[in-house]
C-alpha cells in the first residue's frame, strides 16, 4: 500500500512534471544518405558518424535510408542562451558548441558565448570525448542551465574547442545531454541528472521518454515523473545490472514466439536514446537476419521484400515480461526512386560491457514501442507499452 501510496502521489503532482518536446530530425546518416554518401552500417555503437567513414562510403544517389534522431531546448547562461541538445541516455557528458571552436562543424552551429553570462564560471580542464567512431574535444566550464524550468545552478559542462574530421557537422543538435550514470562521464563531471537530484529539483528523481512513431509529433523527455498520457499498459520494471550505460538484463529472446536461447543464460543491453536502431551482438546477426529473411545491400545493411507478408515477431524477455517488436517496427519503408524499399532496421555491434559481455542496444526502433522510464532513486528501468 506504502508503494501505491507513492505511485499515486506521484501522478497526482502533475505541476512537478517537467517536459521538454522534442523534435524529429533525419539523421546524419539519412541527409548524408539523400546527398548519395552512404555510411557503412557496421560500426554501430555510432549515433555520430565522423566524416572519415566517407573515404569508404558508396555513393548512390537513389538510395535512401531513414533513421531519426531526437533532440530539444535547454538555455545556459544568465541572460539565457538557447541551444537545440540530443537527450542521450547512452553518454553521461553535456557538452555544446563554443566560440572557442571555429571549425566548419562548430560554425554551422549556435556557439555559447561564455562572456555573455554573468553566471558563468571558468576551468582550466579540458576533456575528449569520443562517440564510438566520433570525437570532439572541449574545455569545462560551470553555469546554470535550464531544461524546462528545472534551473540548475552551477552545472558542469563541456564548451566545444575542436571538433575534428568534422564529425558534428551535419547534426541538427548543438550539443549533448547524457544522461547515462556519472561512472561513465568524461573528466568526471557530474551529469545534469545528478544536479537535479543533488539540488533537490525533481519530485521524484527519475525521467522518461515517448518517441513518436510514424513522423508524428509529441516526443517528449519528462522530468521529475512520468507523463501517464503517454502511455497505456503497466509499467514493467527490470533492475539496472550495471551503473554505467542504462544496462538491464534481457532473460530471453524469441522469434515469432520460438525461444531462440541466445539469451537462456541472460544477455546484456543497454537502453539507449541516441541510437536510432535495434542493435544486436555480432554473433547473432547472421542467425536473426536469414530468420527475417532479410538480404544484405551494398551498405552493410539489410533489407527485406517489400512484399514479404510473413515476417516475424521479435520479442524481448525482460525481467519475466515479453516485450514484442513486430515487423512494422523493424521495418523502414522507404522511398527508393519511386519504389518502396524495405530496410531492417537493426545493425549489429561488438559494443561490450565493462565485463566484455556483447550488449544488445535497444534503441529508437524498440523505445518507439515502448515508453521508456529512468529511475535513478531505484535504479530500475521501465517500460510501458506506448501510445
Ligand atoms: C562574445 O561576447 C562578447 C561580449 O558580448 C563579445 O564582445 C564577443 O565578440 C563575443 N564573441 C564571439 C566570438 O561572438
Ligand atoms: C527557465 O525556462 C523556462 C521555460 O522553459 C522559463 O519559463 C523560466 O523563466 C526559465 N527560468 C529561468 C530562471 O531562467
Amino acid at each position: 500500500m506504502k508503494f501505491l501510496f507513492v505511485v499515486l502521489a506521484c501522478v497526482a503532482f502533475s505541476e512537478a512534471l517537467f517536459r521538454v518536446p522534442l523534435q524529429r530530425v533525419k539523421s546524419m546518416r539519412q541527409q548524408l544518405a539523400e546527398k548519395g554518401v552512404h555510411l557503412a552500417l557496421s560500426d554501430p555503437a555510432l549515433k555520430y558518424e565522423p566524416y572519415k567513414s566517407l573515404a569508404s562510403a558508396v555513393v548512390d544517389p537513389m538510395a535512401n535510408y531513414a533513421d531519426i534522431s531526437y533532440y530539444g531546448s535547454i538555455t545556459i547562461g544568465t541572460p539565457p542562451q538557447t541551444f537545440q541538445v540530443l537527450f542521450d541516455t547512452g553518454s553521461a557528458n553535456l557538452w555544446v558548441d563554443s566560440v572557442y571552436c571555429n571549425t566548419q562543424a562548430c560554425n554551422a552551429h549556435t556557439k555559447f558565448n561564455s562572456t555573455k553570462s554573468s553566471t558563468y564560471s571558468s576551468t582550466t580542464k579540458t576533456f575528449y570525448i569520443s562517440y564510438g567512431t566520433g570525437s570532439l574535444y572541449g574545455i569545462f566550464g560551470y553555469d546554470s542551465v535550464n531544461v524546462s524550468g528545472i534551473v540548475i545552478k552551477k552545472q558542469i559542462f563541456g564548451l566545444s574547442t575542436n571538433e575534428p574530421g568534422q564529425t558534428f557537422l551535419q547534426a541538427q543538435f548543438d550539443g549533448i545531454l547524457g544522461l547515462s550514470y556519472p561512472s561513465i562521464a568524461a573528466g568526471q563531471a557530474t551529469p545534469v541528472m545528478d544536479n537535479m537530484m543533488q539540488q533537490g529539483l525533481l519530485q521524484d528523481n527519475l525521467f522518461a521518454f515517448y518517441l513518436s512513431r510514424n513522423g508524428q509529433q509529441g516526443s517528449e523527455v519528462a522530468f521529475g515523473g512520468v507523463d501517464s498520457t503517454k502511455y497505456n499498459s503497466q509499467i514493467y520494471w527490470s533492475p539496472v545490472t550495471s551503473q554505467t550505460y542504462w544496462q538491464i538484463e534481457i532473460k530471453g529472446f524469441s522469434i515469432n514466439n520460438q525461444e531462440t536461447g541466445w539469451c537462456s543464460q541472460g544477455c546484456q543491453a543497454i537502453v539507449d536514446t541516441g541510437t536510432s536502431f535495434l542493435t544486436c551482438p555480432q554473433q547473432y546477426m547472421g542467425y536473426l537476419m536469414q530468420a527475417i529473411g532479410a538480404q544484405a545491400d551494398q551498405f552493410g545493411g539489410y533489407y527485406v521484400n517489400c512484399n514479404a507478408n510473413n515476417l516475424p515477431t521479435l520479442s524481448f524477455n525482460i525481467n519475466g515480461v515479453n516485450f514484442p517488436l513486430p515487423p512494422s517496427a523493424y521495418i523502414l519503408v522507404q522511398n527508393q526512386g519511386g519504389y518502396p524499399y524495405c530496410q531492417v532496421a537493426i545493425q549489429s555491434t561488438y559494443l561490450t560491457s565493462q565485463n566484455s559481455q556483447p550488449l544488445w542496444i535497444l534503441g529508437d526502433v524498440f523505445l518507439k514501442e515502448y515508453y521508456s522510464v529512468y529511475d535513478r532513486a531505484n535504479n530500475q528501468v521501465g517500460f510501458a507499452q506506448a501510445v
